[in-house]
């Protein structure tokens, strides 16, 4: 039974804390909050005893085998990028694996700091991006994985909350289909401000045209001016969704319905319950991990690499809407995005 603890106590954290009711492979042993008042009241909710406000204690007394990083990507209430520094210390504290939630970063320096971090760690690292494990998005994977649409002819998907915040879930479905193919080029365009200053700093919205070394081609779309709704009068963040054109039939996951066609079922669809795919997803997501950790041959599908190649493309789609120019993927993102931001949105 493997040893977990989380870092960060608000929201986000509960879904990952609840997953150990039904998760197999690990206890959950450990928390950690600078903020004292979050930290014991999620640990009267979780019944967790042993709490620290101190992180780098925790990791020197507790030694967990697999740690939750469940904070923003930026500090609350600073400017300060915390994916780094927090993924930095777990791997010099040799833990060995980690859950760190999306984004991975929100900008070139700090897609950077973790890049290289990525060449020189031995701990693995898992990036929350759970839609990967929803069922039905797994038993739609498997259709056209099966051949059932036929080859693929084009993916398009789209997310209406800002692009740091959505791309990351949605970029990582895209290359779920196409068992992460990497992405070689993009064309993309930026449109308003957005919150630079927020916990998740990025552009109102995003669009982009990619190819995939596989040849196929997508077309994203992030935040609310472009990305369709899914249902009339729901909040930005129930819109995520991907489809999958076949030559013979397509493949449509939504946050709560889908819908299929192929020419042996015919037209499909139905509706779906996000919370309790969402919950299922969770626990297999942190199961996958356990089992990346007793075999080095099954390596995690949300791996850090292949989250990072997915925020290169993100960039790389900003990059290209602020220089007007077509981008060969990977890229090497110049520093300063987010000034380059503020002259031009
Ligand atoms: N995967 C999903 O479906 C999904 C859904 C919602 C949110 N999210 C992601 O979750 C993240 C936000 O989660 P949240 O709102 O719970 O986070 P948050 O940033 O509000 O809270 C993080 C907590 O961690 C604590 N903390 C941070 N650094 C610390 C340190 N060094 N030592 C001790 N404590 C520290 C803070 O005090 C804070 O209480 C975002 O990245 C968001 O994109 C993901």
């Amino acid at each position: 039974m493997y040893k977990c603890a989380i870092l960060g106590c608000r929201g986000r954290a509960r879904a990952h804390a609840r997953a150990y009711d039904n998760v197999k492979g690990g206890k959950l042993a450990a928390i950690c909050d600078m903020k004292e008042d979050l930290l014991e009241g999620f640990g009267e909710e979780f019944k967790i005893d042993t709490r620290y406000t101190d992180f780098d204690e925790m990791l020197s007394k507790e030694k967990p085998d697999l740690l939750h990083i469940v904070t923003a990507p930026v500090l609350r209430g600073t400017n300060e990028r915390i994916r780094y520094s927090l993924l930095n210390q777990a791997s010099e504290h040799n833990v060995p694996a980690v859950i760190i939630e999306k984004p991975i970063a929100v900008e070139s320096e700090d897609w950077r700091q973790i890049y290289e971090l990525s060449k020189r760690t031995k701990t693995k690292i898992v990036i929350n991006t759970q839609l990967n494990f929803h069922p039905k998005n797994l038993e739609l994977k498997q259709d056209v994985a099966e051949g059932k649409i036929g080859a693929i002819k084009f993916i398009e998907a789209s997310a209406r909350n800002p692009p740091v915040d959505q791309a990351p879930h949605v970029l990582q479905l895209v290359s779920s289909y196409i068992d992460n193919s990497q992405p070689v080029k993009v064309m993309g365009q930026i449109a308003g401000a957005g919150k630079l200053d927020g916990a998740q700093p990025s552009p109102a919205n995003a669009n982009g045209r990619v190819t995939y070394e596989n040849g196929v081609q997508a077309s994203v779309a992030f935040g609310p001016e472009m990305a369709p709704r899914v249902l009339p009068e729901t909040g930005s963040s129930r819109h995520k969704r991907v489809c999958v054109f076949g030559e013979t039939g397509f493949v449509h996951w939504r946050f709560d319905s889908w819908e299929r066609y192929t020419p042996e079922g015919g037209y499909e669809g139905g509706d779906l319950n996000y919370g309790a795919q969402n919950a299922v997803a969770q626990t297999n997501l942190t199961e996958a991990v356990f089992n990346w950790l007793d075999d080095e041959s099954k390596v995690h599908p949300t791996h850090l690499s292949q989250s990072l190649a997915e925020f290169n493309l993100l960039l790389g789609i900003y990059y290209s809407g602020l220089s007007h120019t077509v981008i060969d993927l990977p890229f090497d993102p110049p520093d300063g995005m987010m000034d380059m931001f503020r002259k031009q949105l």
